[in-house]
């Protein structure tokens, strides 16, 4: 049976190489995005995935949202959230709107995705919910005071869907990717980049497509027993 997945944020990079994972396996995907229209209608035409506007730090906005990818593909057996954003700032620097930003994206935006589907997934007995948090989330990092407190937030929530979950089926696991090849790690100051990438054993950046293959291992029916894990990909920068 084709299972219906929903990929928040899943149109562009790591996100689009979840949508992609999991429609190779099989999934009737579902790929939301926030802004960029033309990435997604592109992303749209490339790949056949299709894509809906929304909002993932309002509630109302994500449970409108999938309403209506429930009404087009069928109740949501797997979602990922995956949507994120960064405003990095040192400390003293940082702006309340840059700490609210990030909190309304990354955490909130977590709850409003996975709560509206939840029920549905307890009635119907299954359900897989992959949460993108970040390596940062485990280590912290320097000007992230905001996301850091959000990624650690995520791995919070999903020991504590996991233990929810357990027994209607529903497992909650979270991923943390070290620094991928995305426009986001693209954006920090090359000189900061380099700093960085010297800093990973493996001595290069992640692939998306390195993501996408946990999460397409967590969201298939064969892993209920993995339930409240984090998996990390790192390239060997950080042990937990
Ligand atoms: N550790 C220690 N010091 C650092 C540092 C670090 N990692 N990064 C910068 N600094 C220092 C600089 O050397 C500089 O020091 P001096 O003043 O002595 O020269 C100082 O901090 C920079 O201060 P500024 O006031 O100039 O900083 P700014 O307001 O211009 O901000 C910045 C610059 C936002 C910190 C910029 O350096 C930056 O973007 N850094 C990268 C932060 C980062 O790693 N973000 C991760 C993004 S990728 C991601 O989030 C995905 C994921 O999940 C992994």
């Amino acid at each position: 049976m084709a299972r219906t997945a929903l990929v928040t944020g899943g149109s562009r990079g790591i996100g689009a190489a979840i949508s992609q994972a999991l429609k190779a396996q099989g999934c009737n995907v579902a790929a939301t995005y926030a802004g960029n229209d033309e990435a997604a209608a592109k992303f749209t035409d490339e790949t056949g995935i299709k894509t809906y506007k929304w909002n993932v730090g309002s509630y109302e906005d994500s449970a409108a949202g999938i309403a209506k990818v429930e009404a087009d593909l069928g109740p949501i057996d797997i979602v990922v959230a995956n949507a994120g954003i960064t405003r990095d700032a040192p400390f003293h620097k940082m702006t309340p709107q840059q700490w609210q930003e990030v909190i309304d994206t990354n955490l909130t935006g977590v709850f409003n995705t996975v709560h509206p589907i939840w029920p549905g997934m307890r009635e119907r007995k299954f359900g897989r919910v992959v949460v993108i948090s970040s390596i940062n989330g485990q280590k912290g990092q320097f000007a992230q005071v905001n996301y850091a407190a959000t990624k650690a937030g995520d791995l919070g929530i999903v020991k504590s869907l996991a233990q929810e979950g357990a027994r209607a089926g529903i497992t909650a696991n979270a991923i943390c990717p070290g620094y991928i090849a995305t426009e986001m790690v693209m954006a920090v100051p090359e000189k900061v980049r380099e700093s960085i990438i010297g800093q990973i054993p493996a001595g290069r950046l992640g692939e998306p497509e390195e993501i996408a293959r946990c999460v397409a291992f967590l969201a298939s029916d064969e892993s209920g027993f993995i339930n409240g894990s984090t998996i990390s990909a790192n390239g060997a920068q950080f042990f937990v």
